[in-house]
């Protein structure tokens, strides 16, 4: 694998996605923001990164009729759910090739929404370096005025406040399919390919040295998890957040 080549889910796995995450209470927190930073009045155009079936483009399109929105993936079977509209454009590629693939194009917002964690690499580190470089890329490609929205379920560590996100990276990648079936049944079904859960904490810093800032920030939700399993990966509840970014130069 090159440094920026990530793994890639079989197609059954990417299954999983083939839905809406977008829920009536994520929505009133991604349009607080959205109008902060926005005129949704005036034309404007997204980028939904790793948008798979184009759900939540469909839904932009059908709240925002004056914006032009790309559908970028690197899942073609997701990308073939998407429903044709004059509004919409899809690109099959991947988030770790923004400059090969999107040229001189830029856009007054890009999201990730669910996707960082899905970059991964051979190791954790090198995963976490694949994040950091993908927001930077993603950050050239914005207008001026432009801003990026960010959706991760983030795992605080209870003592050691990476933990989480590494144990979970550890226990994904494990390739025996015996043990990756069970964990794929305990709820990750990533298994066998890998993880890349941060901390609140983490993905600040990799903003961070990505060139970026935080503008504003919400939380979708807050999941305390059974305590078993939250005493097993060491974490505090998981938190799922949404920060926007803009250019810190
Ligand atoms: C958890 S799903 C989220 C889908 C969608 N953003 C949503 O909110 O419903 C992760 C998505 O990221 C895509 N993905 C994973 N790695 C990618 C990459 N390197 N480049 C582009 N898309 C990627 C997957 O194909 C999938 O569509």
């Amino acid at each position: 694998m090159g440094e920026n080549d990530t793994k890639i889910l079989a197609d059954d796995q990417l299954e999983h996605f083939n839905t809406e995450l977008m829920i009536p209470k994520y929505w009133d927190v991604f349009n607080e923001n959205l109008v902060q930073h926005i005129r949704t009045d005036k034309y404007f155009e997204v980028l939904d990164i790793g948008g798979g079936n184009g759900a939540f483009a469909d839904a932009l399109i059908r709240r925002f009729p004056m914006l032009v929105v790309t559908v970028l993936d690197n899942s073609e079977y997701l990308l073939s759910h998407n429903k044709p509209h004059p509004r919409k454009k899809l690109i099959y590629g991947s988030a770790t090739e923004l400059d090969k693939v999107l040229g001189e194009r830029s856009y007054d917002l890009i999201t990730f929404n669910w996707v960082l964690h899905h970059l991964v690499g051979e190791t954790r580190r090198q995963s976490l370096d694949i994040v950091r470089n993908t927001l930077a890329d993603a950050r050239l490609h914005l207008r001026p005025e432009g801003v990026i929205s960010v959706v991760e379920n983030l795992y605080p560590g209870l003592i050691f406040d990476r933990y989480p996100g590494a144990f979970i990276f550890k226990l994904t990648n494990i390739k025996n399919p015996a043990i990756a079936g069970v964990v794929r049944r305990v709820g990750f079904n990533t298994a066998g390919v890998g993880v890349d859960f941060m901390s609140p904490k983490l993905i600040r810093e990799l903003i961070d040295e990505a060139g970026l800032y935080i503008s504003t920030e919400g939380l979708y939700d807050r999941w305390g998890y059974n305590p078993l399993i939250r005493l097993g990966l060491l974490t505090k509840p998981m938190r799922m957040e949404n920060l926007w970014l803009r250019a810190a130069y």
